[in-house]
């Protein structure tokens, strides 16, 4: 294996850059023609080799200021030309290239998805597409035309906006693009084929007119409106929160069905998972309707946040990622509740992220060193800089934030940029000193605070001792402290919050932790006080402090903080499995707190004081977050727990589940955030009841008188969870209204991964032959294998070893068709070290049978090499 590393101290300025390029695509499946004309400029007069990047295509020729040029060499992903004979600075290369779109599995690059034709070029698919300078600090204007038959690809786009089009006399037709924004090549898009189309506009904020285009497959277009107010409302927003308005005359999306992620933000042309654009009452869940908005916002908001000023290089990918997970939290935030939004994101940093950190993939939001690019597009990227970013919002307040973000927007609008440019934007505009902020870039690992307090009623001073520590992760054994917001209140032992004061000074709720140890002392303090940490999930570290039972029922009755009270839950939820794990493993009868028990009836029966944060009150943590809890992970013990405290949380509440399940009337399907929250408290109700005498009649009648999605697939998954007798014929009656829809089928393929039952890997396997199953499909591959591996915690972990085999076996396959999807699958693999020598075993054995693999892909060996290191 040849893969070498890079690392981003070897960062240098191009010798070379694009001003131009102009791009010719004959297209066709089989065989697509691309001519590329790049006009080319040397910045470094010394240079006399420009090396090219290109892989996966069959080179035709070349020619140097339009005559063939033969001075290159060539290898398996580059070409060099010796310009050692050219004596100007600029000068011009054209470049043929042939594609076979078809074949092209891998998703990167130009290939087929259904009938259609497009490309995806992040991080570094252009090179699929002809030789070209593929970094993101080389920006070209791009003209682009495509000539393809009409009757199959009526539609041909690109970037920008359309100059000129016309008709072949053979059936072919052709259109030219051209974009004004010079972009890198990862920016770069192209779409052919047949759709219908949703049209609307925008008027931005200067009163330009934007026409909006969304294309969906034919007969789709009664699931495209949601994604076109989505649009609509980012757009507003964006004007609104940060200033930011759209800048050409088109916005258009595409949904495509087979994409490796969500979606991408290729300027003025979005391609989308059809997952993220497709949605009715009928087929889309309530968390489909807001998973959608929030990445039609994403993408949206990127186009300053990542295309106006994009990365010098991919190490600084959060540049842009963070900065736009950032800005798509906050949107829906300010659209939907902040505090749901905030423990939904939290759930995920908690289990993902923390686990990743723990894993032998660890980095720092800014990593140091990449094989394969593909491979840090993660949750620490992602969410774990979206919240550094968040600490920085905390730290300067939404005035400073936003006065920050006009900077940074000014000085390198049109650039490409660093996260350093974007840290000294914010410093200077705040006057903060960020020097020890700045480490959270290049520190990984997640930070522990442990926190004992003192009370003195003499002197009335209440003390909050905080020390902090990083232990060691796998790529950086020494750690340094860290800047850390903590936010706290205090409250008195009837849950009366207390003025923070230091003498005769106020203290903010946020403390500045920066030391290894530290002391804040709060006087005036009269009565010991019940201290709530860490609210709002300030910053993303775990927290140690010895709560005792009383104070955490005082903060789970009244925290102002929604956080706090969700969080006090989970602690809660914690310290019963824990307890009782042990017991477990002990042989002793499993116990449930009764005292806990009754908070949960107390919150239950006041449901209508705050729905929303009762359902996530009343939510067990599922099983992956409960793992994280441990060094070593139990799976059959945490399931077998987990599964007791839900039958006896069901057993001992049903009445008042009943109650509040005949209470919740909701005629008409609507996405407004009322019905949602009242949709989900009705659901939870039924995943609870599911387990009780009642489940059969309750879950069947749910079903059957669903209106929606929502339901329907709540009623399905608490039959499936609780084993009822009704599960098989509704799996069946859903299986049959369903299989023509890939989409839809997704969540019965989850369900069917996910069963508690012993032969479930069995039937995984038959699924696969499944006729609405298609193996080059990721998000069928995601919804049966991944979810079988990442949420059925006890069969992939079966002490047979036979989940390992089968995830394996699907790796040697992914790992020649799709090595991208591949690698995200391999992750429950290289995470060996968090279960017992037995597993350990098994897992590296796995590991070690696929390093002998042939043809071993960039994306598998490098975490193969850093698991077995
Ligand atoms: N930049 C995209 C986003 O965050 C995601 C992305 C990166 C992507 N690489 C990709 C999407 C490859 C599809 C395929 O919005
Ligand atoms: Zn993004």
């Amino acid at each position: 294996m040849q893969a070498k590393a890079k690392y981003r101290k070897d960062y240098r300025k191009p010798d070379f850059t694009v001003t131009d390029i102009f791009l010719d695509f004959q297209l066709d499946p089989k065989k697509t023609i691309v001519t590329a004309i790049s006009q080319y400029q040397r910045l470094n007069p010394e240079a006399t080799k420009l090396r090219l990047d290109g892989n996966s295509f069959q080179f035709s020729t070349l020619k140097l200021n339009g005559k063939d040029f033969k001075q290159f060499e060539q290898d398996g992903e580059s070409l060099t030309l010796d310009l050692s004979q050219l004596n100007t600075t600029d000068f011009e290369v054209e470049i043929v290239t042939i594609l076979n779109p078809e074949k092209n599995t891998s998703l990167q690059g130009l290939y087929q998805s259904g009938d259609g034709i497009c490309t995806q070029c992040e991080a570094e698919g252009f090179r699929q597409i002809t030789y070209m300078l593929d970094r993101p600090d080389v920006l070209a204007r791009y003209t682009t035309k495509i000539t393809a038959e009409k009757s199959k690809y009526p539609y041909l786009l690109s970037n920008g906006n359309r100059i000129a089009s016309g008709d072949l006399d053979d059936g072919r037709h052709w259109v030219e693009w051209n974009d004004p924004f010079p972009k890198p090549s990862y920016l770069f898009a192209l779409v052919a084929g047949d759709f219908d189309v949703l049209t609307d506009s925008f008027i931005t904020k200067s009163g330009r007119k934007v026409a909006l285009e969304l294309f969906v497959d034919r007969g789709n277009l009664d699931r495209a409106d949601w994604a076109m107010q989505s649009l609509k409302r980012s757009m507003k927003w964006d004007e609104e929160r940060f200033g930011l308005e759209y800048d050409l005359d088109i916005y258009m999306i595409v949904a495509v069905d087979f994409f490796n992620m969500g979606a991408m933000e290729n300027k003025g042309l979005n391609i989308f998972n059809s997952k993220f654009v497709l949605a009715n009452p009928q087929t889309a869940t309530d968390e489909d309707y807001l998973a959608i908005e929030s990445v039609i916002a994403h993408e949206y908001f990127h186009n300053w946040t990542g295309n106006r000023i994009t990365c010098r290089d991919w190490f600084q990918l959060s540049l842009k990622e963070g900065l736009t997970v950032f800005r798509d939290q906050e949107f829906t935030s300010d659209l939907w509740s902040r505090s749901g939004k905030r423990i939904e994101d939290v759930r995920l940093l908690r289990t993902a992220q923390f686990a990743e950190d723990a894993s032998p993939m660890a980095h720092p939001i800014r990593p140091d060193k990449v094989i394969e690019m593909n491979n840090f597009y993660t949750v620490t990227v992602y969410e774990k800089g979206a919240e550094v970013i968040r600490m920085l919002h905390t730290l300067l307040g939404e005035q400073l934030f936003q006065k920050g973000m006009q900077l940074y927007v000014a000085e390198n609008d049109g650039k490409a940029a660093t996260c350093e440019d974007f840290v000294s934007a914010m410093e200077r505009a705040s006057a903060l000193d960020l020097t020890q902020f700045r480490r959270w870039y290049s520190q990984s690992g997640t930070p522990e605070l442990t926190i004992s307090d003192n009370y003195d009623e003499q002197s009335a001073v209440y003390s909050l001792h905080v020390s902090q520590t990083t232990p060691p992760t796998a790529d950086q054994m020494e750690k340094v402290d860290l800047h850390i917001p903590l936010k706290i209140a205090l409250y008195d032992k009837v849950g009366k919050p207390l003025v923070l004061k230091h003498h005769d000074n106020l203290v903010n709720s946020v403390l500045n932790v920066t030391q290894s140890e530290q002391t804040f002392e709060f006087t005036d303090i009269h009565t010991k006080p019940v201290p709530a940490l860490l609210g709002d999930f300030s910053a993303p570290v775990k927290l140690h402090y010895d709560y005792n039972a009383a104070q955490l029922s005082t903060l789970l009755r009244h925290a102002e903080n929604h956080f706090v009270r969700w969080d006090v839950a989970q602690m809660l939820y914690a310290a019963e499995l824990r307890r009782n794990l042990t017991r477990h493993q002990q042989g002793k009868p499993l116990e449930f707190s009764a005292d806990i028990l009754a908070e949960l009836y107390q919150i239950l029966e006041s449901y209508q004081q705050n729905v929303e944060l009762t359902t996530l009150i009343l939510t067990l943590p599922k099983v992956t977050e409960f793992a994280e809890l441990f060094k070593t992970i139990d799976p059959e013990g945490i399931t077998l727990v987990r599964d007791f405290m839900v039958r006896t949380i069901a057993d001992n509440l049903k009445q008042s589940f009943l109650k509040v399940y005949n209470e919740i009337r909701l005629d008409t399907y609507r996405v407004t955030a009322g019905d949602i929250a009242l949709r989900g408290l009705r659901n939870l109700c039924v995943s609870y009841l599911a387990y009780t005498t009642v489940g059969n009649s309750v879950v069947n009648k749910h079903y059957t008188y669903a209106n929606n999605m929502t339901d329907t697939l709540a009623a399905l998954s608490a039959a499936t969870k609780a084993q009822l007798p009704c599960r098989d014929s509704l799996l069946v009656d859903f299986e049959n209204r369903w299989q023509h829809d890939g989409l839809v089928m997704d969540k019965w393929f989850m369900l069917q991964a996910t069963r508690p039952d012993e032969d479930v890997l069995l039937k995984v396997m038959q699924l696969m032959d499944h006729p609405s199953f298609n193996f080059n499909n990721p998000n069928r591959v995601r919804s049966l294998v991944g979810s079988f591996a990442n949420q059925n915690v006890k069969a992939f972990h079966a002490i047979d070893g036979s989940g390992y085999r089968f995830l394996t076996d699907i790796l040697i396959r992914l790992n020649e068709s799709n090595p991208q999807v591949a690698s995200r699958l391999i992750e429950p693999l290289i995470r060996f070290s968090r279960y017992d020598g037995q597993r350990q075993t098994l897992m590296k054995r796995a590991l070690e049978r696929l390093s002998e693999v042939e043809n071993l892909s960039r994306d598998l060996y490098e975490k193969i090499e850093k698991a077995l290191q």
